[in-house]
């Protein structure tokens, strides 16, 4: 290491201790203050079900179809588990869990590419210096004949059919052998696709969000610091094959989802702590909910409700210290080891799940566990069947009675 690296070590070391010192508040304890202005029902204390310790890991995201929940798990994989089989979840064994296809398949360099259980494993370690080789399967969504469109954080955006072409026989328990991956965009201008996030398909186009062109997902609380816009909206043309942005310079895109009136893409942006709206035929990108009491990850409409995934309550540290750019260089030049040990120091552990009405923006109820017992670090969240289903790539597939309050 260099000298000025130590120097900033010490910098932000001192800078740290002083901001703590002379603010107590710092580190959340309690978030009652944002809860108060709130109009919103919130629900505290939740129980959730969550599966075995090794079991549907690091889901970021889902889609469901002829009820199967697919998901994109750390270790590379997209698998598939009927709602029947997780009737009990606390019990699910490998056998209930479908391997659908593992996103490295897009890899022409079979050789590169490590092995499932070497991808587990470094997953498990937090290792992620070759997630780039195993893949990091993100947003998911099907199109109207049952095609699966990934997000993959590295490989990019690509499409899982059958072998012929058609969509997933949901029907068929032996998917082996009887699937392939497709890349659809790989690179955006000449460059590779190195944080690929959400997906939504609407007739022949398809929408995703790139969330860096900087930062790979593992870097991604350098994105979320330097907060300098590099993420972007665009949509692919099945027909032509050409890919068209639409909003560039987002704060952090992620989470997309359609308006019930198939006019209007949100998209969550996370280093501003907003849902936006982009109208499809006007071409317009406005607000829909602003300063949100949470980080907001992954969007899914039900109903004409919009449940927010949110990694996190607000918190006032990244608040604060990215109103001074140089306390962000400093804290971005900072060894890995120290700039992740001081984000999991002032991060909050609770989980905060929203819900959103579609055309006013307006919370409609809030999740909150205090703690983080139930749930933390959400993903993503989708009712089903008197259940929501809580994904986070910090725990297991987790779910929640809804109306168990
Ligand atoms: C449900 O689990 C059983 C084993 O417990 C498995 O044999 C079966 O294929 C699973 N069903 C589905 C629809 O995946
Ligand atoms: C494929 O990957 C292997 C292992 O990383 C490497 O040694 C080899 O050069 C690669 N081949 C090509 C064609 O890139
Ligand atoms: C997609 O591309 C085709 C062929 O270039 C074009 O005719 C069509 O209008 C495009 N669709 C949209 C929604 O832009």
């Amino acid at each position: 290491m260099n000298c000025s690296g130590w120097v900033s070590i010490l910098f932000m070391i001192a800078s740290a201790f002083i901001y703590i010192v002379i603010n107590p508040t710092l580190i959340h304890k309690s978030t009652s203050r944002h809860f108060s202005q709130q109009n919103a029902p919130v629900y505290f204390n939740y129980k959730s079900q969550t599966t075995k310790k090794n079991l549907l890991k690091s889901p970021e995201s889902f889609a469901i179809l002829n009820d199967y929940i697919y998901m994109g798990l750390e270790d590379g994989s997209v698998v598939r588990i009927s709602t029947i089989n997780l009737s009990d979840i606390n019990h699910l064994d490998d056998n209930d869990i479908e391997l659908v296809i593992r996103t490295s398949e897009l890899n022409p360099n079979k050789t590169a590419i490590p092995s499932l259980s070497q991808c587990a494993d470094m997953a498990n370690r937090k290792d992620f210096k070759q997630e780039y080789l195993c893949g990091r399967p993100l947003g998911l969504h099907f199109d109207d004949i049952g095609r699966l469109i990934v997000a993959d954080a590295s490989y990019g955006i690509a499409r899982i059919e059958s072998v012929d072409g058609s969509g997933i026989n949901t029907h068929d328990n032996n998917l082996k052998n009887k699937l392939q991956i497709t890349s659809l965009v790989s690179t955006l201008s000449g460059k590779d696709i190195i944080f690929a996030n959400s997906v939504v398909v609407f007739n022949d186009l398809l929408y995703f969000t790139v969330s860096s062109d900087k930062f790979s997902r593992p870097e991604h609380m350098y994105e979320v610091m330097e907060a300098e816009g590099r993420g972007a909206l665009y949509a692919y043309n099945f027909t032509s094959g050409s890919t068209a942005l639409l909003v560039a310079n987002i704060p952090f895109a992620n989470g997309i989802s359609l308006s019930s009136d198939h006019k209007k893409i949100f998209v969550a942006e996370t280093s501003s702590a907003r849902i936006m709206k982009y109208d499809i035929l006007e071409g317009t990108y406005t607000v829909l909910s602003d300063n949100m009491i949470c980080i907001p990850d992954n969007i899914k409409l039900h109903n004409h409700v919009l449940w927010v995934g949110c990694s996190q309550i607000r918190s006032n540290f990244v608040d604060r210290v990215r109103r001074f750019p140089f306390l962000i260089k400093l804290f971005c030049s900072l060894p890995g080891v120290f700039f992740k040990w001081i984000v999991e120091l002032v991060r909050s552990k609770d989980g905060i799940i929203v819900a959103l009405d579609e055309i006013s923006g307006d919370e409609r109820m809030v999740f909150y566990d205090y703690g983080g017992e139930a749930f933390k670090h959400v993903s993503e969240v989708q009712p089903l069947k008197g259940y929501l289903y809580v994904g986070s790539v910090y725990h297991n597939l987790k779910r929640i009675k809804i109306n168990n309050k």
